[in-house]
């Protein structure tokens, strides 16, 4: 990983190969639209042409809502639906097993990463899902404009793990992003931590109960709807070890 503070709003767009790099770049808000890695597939370009703003919800990013003004999340969907997050979906996997299990809620992902968006797209496709909408950038973006109360459920599935002790404080399990989270979040929602950083699962523990929830359950054994992601493939072929938690919103 790199060691860069730089802000991505300034130079020419950035060339990264993985999210980690595409996040040690950045300090996330400025960097809509800009993170891309390898060259995409053709298919993938296609994706993301014809797919992408019709499922991306309106009056999210700065630029169409400087005043950041409350949207009504129901009108994303055309129907009133619970309504799920999934923050960092990486390539969708997840999140689209997820849709397809409930199709009685929505679910709204966020992921900054382009490729993972072009990735999510196809499998979008492959499913037919329907009850999903993508927000192709930081989530605080998104909980910034949502009601309070607006989500009865939400996922963060191997969070970037920052490593370094001097950058826990940009994990997402800090209380500028939990806060917002717990605001955006139903009394009783669930939310759902998976990680394999001993670490992070620490801070999790520490600090989401901190912003208004409780810990209802937490060990090795994955939730019974739960699907292996991309990422948890990864710390297993590398000899870590899955953790899960579960906080409920109070
Ligand atoms: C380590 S990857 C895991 C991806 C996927 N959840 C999985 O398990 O395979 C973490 C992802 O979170 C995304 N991410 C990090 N911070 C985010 C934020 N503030 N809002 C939305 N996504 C974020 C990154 O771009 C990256 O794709």
């Amino acid at each position: 990983m790199q060691d860069s503070d730089s802000q991505a709003g300034a130079g020419p767009e950035p060339e990264v190969t993985s999210p980690e790099a595409a996040s040690e770049r950045s300090e996330w808000r400025n960097f809509y639209g800009r993170i891309r890695g390898k060259t995409m597939r053709q298919s993938q370009k296609a994706y993301l042409s014809e797919d992408l703003a019709s499922l991306a919800p309106r009056g999210v990013t700065r630029e169409e809502n400087p005043g950041r003004e409350l949207i009504d999340p129901q009108a994303i969907f055309g129907n009133d639906a619970p309504i799920w997050l999934e923050v960092g979906f990486g390539g969708g996997e997840h999140l689209v097993h997820m849709c397809a299990r409930y199709p009685e809620v929505n679910i709204i992902g966020c992921e900054p990463f382009i490729n993972g968006v072009a990735m999510l797209l196809g499998k979008i496709r492959a499913a037919g899902v329907t009850n999903i909408a993508v927000h192709p950038g930081d989530a605080r973006d998104l909980m910034d404009v949502l009601p309070d109360g607006a989500l009865a459920k939400a996922f963060l599935n191997y969070p970037d793990p920052w490593p370094k002790r001097r950058h826990h404080r940009r994990r997402f399990v800090t209380q500028d992003h939990l806060v917002p989270l717990a605001r955006c979040l139903a009394p009783g929602a669930e939310f759902r931590v998976a990680t394999d950083i001993p670490s992070y699962m620490a801070q999790a523990l520490r600090e989401v109960p901190r912003a208004g929830f409780a810990l209802t359950g937490h060990g090795g054994e994955a939730w019974g709807d739960w699907i292996s992601t991309r990422y948890e493939q990864k710390a297993l072929r590398e000899g870590r070890v899955p953790d899960y938690a579960t906080f409920r919103r109070l």
